[in-house]
């Protein structure tokens, strides 16, 4: 059976866009889905104890901050626009 992939939107990583297609509780949370598909090394240090805010994201504006390990996939995330800015928190 396969199933469909109803909750659609686009992810923005240091200049790059994804568009993502996912259904319902497909991943854990929003940060597993982002290191299954971004593969990045600075992501999600932490693994999901809201402590390393690495998977900081914004949420369609810049003033709705929150973390990515705190986030279920469900349709709320439908039509977002999410901006990786975890980053800017990393040394390089
Ligand atoms: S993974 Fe560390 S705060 Fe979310």
């Amino acid at each position: 059976m396969q199933v469909k992939k109803d909750i659609q939107f686009s992810l923005y990583c240091r200049g790059k866009q994804l568009i993502v297609d996912t259904y319902l509780n497909e991943f854990a949370d929003l940060r597993v889905l982002i290191m299954a598909k971004l593969h990045l090394d600075f992501f999600g240090e932490c693994g999901g104890m809201g402590r390393c805010v690495t998977c900081l994201v914004n949420l369609n504006s810049d003033k709705d901050e929150e973390f990515a390990c705190q986030i279920p996939i469900n349709y709320s995330l439908h039509n977002c626009t999410i901006k990786l800015i975890g980053d800017r928190l990393v040394k390089s």
